[in-house]
């Protein structure tokens, strides 16, 4: 962490309760947001042009930012987790390991997959722990979905060994840490897929939104019908 003349800090006001990203609304914003109006283009499949499409342009951000093939905007962080959990062949009869903390969203959205939430313990970063993940496998042990949760990446290298020897898929939740990195690696970018939340509360907002990014194509395919 730099020191003395070369700390910049980022920020130089405190936060109002609650509205983290809103309160970061500015001109550029209603630039952007009075523009859509303008044009009159607010389908994102209206016309050929991509370019004219904002949803297009954000999955061509998150594509860059995450070094993943395939990025798709969808409505919110819960659908992106459905979306991920369905693309990746996970449904009845499926367990899918879930930490203890997090929003109840991560377990709903393997419900909504018709598959059992298996609640793991977190450790002291309030992240999954590796080795509670690992006891928790069972045969109908399919996913496992680690939860970066407030900005803390979960321990990516311990949950990657364990999944990749045990044969379980990672759907990375993180929807509370958008824009991290784990040893410089972009979260989101480690497991089949990475889901993304762009709800009021969450560092990045459009009020609601969500998207998921893999460089998986038979999951990009299912998730994009
Ligand atoms: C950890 C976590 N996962 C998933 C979600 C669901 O995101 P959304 O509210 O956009 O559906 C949230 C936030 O609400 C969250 O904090």
């Amino acid at each position: 962490m730099p020191t003395g003349d070369d700390f910049k800090p980022i920020r130089t006001k405190p936060w109002k309760f609650g509205l983290h990203s809103t309160e970061e609304f500015g001109q550029e914003e209603k630039d952007l947001v009075l523009g859509v109006l303008e044009k009159k283009r607010v389908f994102r499949f209206y016309g050929n042009d991509k370019s004219q499409s904002e949803a297009y342009q954000l999955e061509q951000l998150y594509r860059e930012r995450t070094g993943t093939k395939h990025a798709l905007a969808v409505n919110a962080g819960t659908s992106a987790l459905v979306a991920a959990l369905i693309g990746a062949g996970i449904g009845p009869g499926d367990e899918v390991i879930v930490p203890a903390y997090t929003y109840i969203a991560t377990a709903a959205a393997v419900l909504i997959a018709r598959a059992v939430p298996i609640i793991v313990e977190a450790d002291d970063s309030l992240t999954m722990d590796p080795q509670a993940f690992e006891a928790a496998i069972t045969p109908y042990t399919k996913a496992v979905i680690p939860v970066h949760m407030r900005g803390v990446p979960c321990r990516m290298d311990e949950i990657m060994e364990v999944a990749t020897r045990r044969g379980i898929k990672v759907i990375e939740d993180v929807a509370q840490a958008n824009g991290g990195s784990y040893k410089g690696k972009p979260l989101g970018s480690f497991g089949l897929a990475g889901c993304f939340s762009f709800q009021q509360y969450k560092l990045i907002t459009a009020g609601e939104g969500g998207m998921v990014v893999t460089n998986d194509e038979t999951l990009y395919e299912r998730v994009n019908i």
